[in-house]
């Protein structure tokens, strides 16, 4: 593996701090208040190329690799993951499937605003009872003619209220169980296309999660991604790669930690000295440290494999195991070190936690990752 970075990637991590400390931290505290969604901020991140990274500029979006995305996403997170969420769903989950399987007239109408940031783009495969067990997919779609009359419930879906287009995973032939799975593209605006209640979350509360309705949704042929039956495929693979997203989500929050404890255990005195004098606390430090480096090459190892077009489901799922949990750790370990005030508002160390536990769960629990793991492990 070669962690040279090219003068490019060097340029879009700074661009992507520079842009993270002047035009979303300032905001980002109150968000997580308000629970309000950062538009123009991510109207800002679409004109700049982040919404798009990897998309090829023919199709609007910046052209660029794994490597810088995943420098991005943890710049961008580092400082709010909320955003980060947001900018990997569009990015990971939702462009790349479009490029990959689309059309040309798919690419040029769902692809190409979607790329550059203006329009947003949500993926739909949770369902009430359909979360880890994905296959049990109970969303229905009938044909009539040259349409698909589209029922069922999706849940959890992250830009949920405020995307334009949304891959949905729709079960079309049932007696074929997950290869009877199909992905159509679906505007919000079509009819019997319901948003619900827009959930009240531990973290991450400036995105925008919500269950979609679908009450007989009118879909064209046209709209579907890929073909009949392709549906659970295109929805695994693109998860392979929007874990590569959640895993530098989560790199981001355990960096912020890591540089949030350092800053106070210098500043704070107990015993008549800075706590990061006290061995206690460096012990914690260089945990903490070790974790972050290891997330970090466990992550830019997937990004690579994924770069070089070799298979990366299993380092993609290592790399999210492993980080999410770091964001976890080193988050209750902030707040350790920060003692009472790690525990209260004032200080980010309490939202690092909120916003790191769901880096556990969506886009495949800590569980799942395992399993992705141990069958790639096993297979012949
Ligand atoms: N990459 C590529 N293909 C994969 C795959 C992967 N990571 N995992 C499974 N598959 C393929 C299998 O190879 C198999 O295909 P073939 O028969 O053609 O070989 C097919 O999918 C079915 O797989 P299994 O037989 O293994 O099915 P299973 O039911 O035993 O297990 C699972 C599948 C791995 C548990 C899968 O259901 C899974 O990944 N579940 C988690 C789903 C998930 O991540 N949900 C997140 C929701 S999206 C979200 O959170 C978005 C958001 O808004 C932030």
């Amino acid at each position: 593996m070669d962690f040279q970075f090219t003068e490019e990637q060097i340029q879009i991590r700074d661009a992507a701090k520079d842009f993270a400390e002047n035009e979303i931290a300032p905001s980002s505290v109150e968000r997580d208040v308000t629970c309000e969604f950062p538009t123009d901020i991510i109207a800002k991140l679409g004109e700049l190329g982040f919404m798009g990274m990897m998309v090829s500029p023919e199709w609007g979006g910046a052209g660029l690799d794994t490597v810088s995305y995943v420098l991005a996403m943890e710049e961008i997170s580092k400082v709010d993951a909320s955003v980060g969420v947001i900018m990997s769903v569009n990015n990971s989950l939702v462009c790349f499937g479009l490029e990959k399987w689309g059309t040309p007239e798919q690419k040029e109408k769902y692809l190409k605003p979607l790329a550059m940031g203006q329009k947003l783009g949500a993926f739909c495969l949770s369902e009430p009872e359909a979360g880890s067990d994905a296959t049990n997919q109970k969303t229905v779609a009938e044909k009539d003619g040259d349409y698909y009359i589209l029922n069922g419930m999706k849940n959890w879906i992250t830009n949920g209220t405020k995307a334009d287009y949304y891959l949905i995973q729709v079960q079309t032939d049932k007696s074929k169980g997950y290869k009877g799975i199909t992905t159509f593209i679906v505007e919000k605006t079509l009819e019997g296309f319901e948003i619900g209640k827009k959930e009240d979350k531990l973290g991450i509360r400036s995105s925008d999660t919500c269950s979609i309705g679908l009450n007989n949704v009118r879909v064209h042929k046209d709209n579907i991604l890929g073909e009949e039956g392709l549906g659970f495929r295109i929805a695994m693979e693109t998860l392979n790669g929007g874990r590569i997203g959640i895993a530098s989500q989560a790199l981001g929050i355990a960096s912020a930690s890591l540089e949030a404890a350092i800053k106070y255990s210098k500043e704070r005195k107990a015993f008549d000295k800075p706590i990061s004098e006290l061995q206690a606390i460096q012990f914690k430090l260089a945990d903490m440290a070790v974790n972050v480096e290891t997330a970090r090459l466990l992550i830019l190892q997937a990004a690579l494999k994924k770069d070089a077009h070799e298979k990366y489901a299993k380092e993609a799922a290592q790399a999210k195991l492993y980080a999410s949990r770091v964001a976890v750790n080193n988050a209750l370990e902030a707040i350790q070190i920060h003692g009472g005030y790690g525990y209260v508002r004032e200080y980010l160390v309490e939202r690092y936690l909120r916003d790191a536990k769901i880096t556990e769960i969506y886009e495949g629990t800590s569980e799942i990752q395992k399993i992705v793991i141990a069958r790639e492990l096993l297979k012949d």
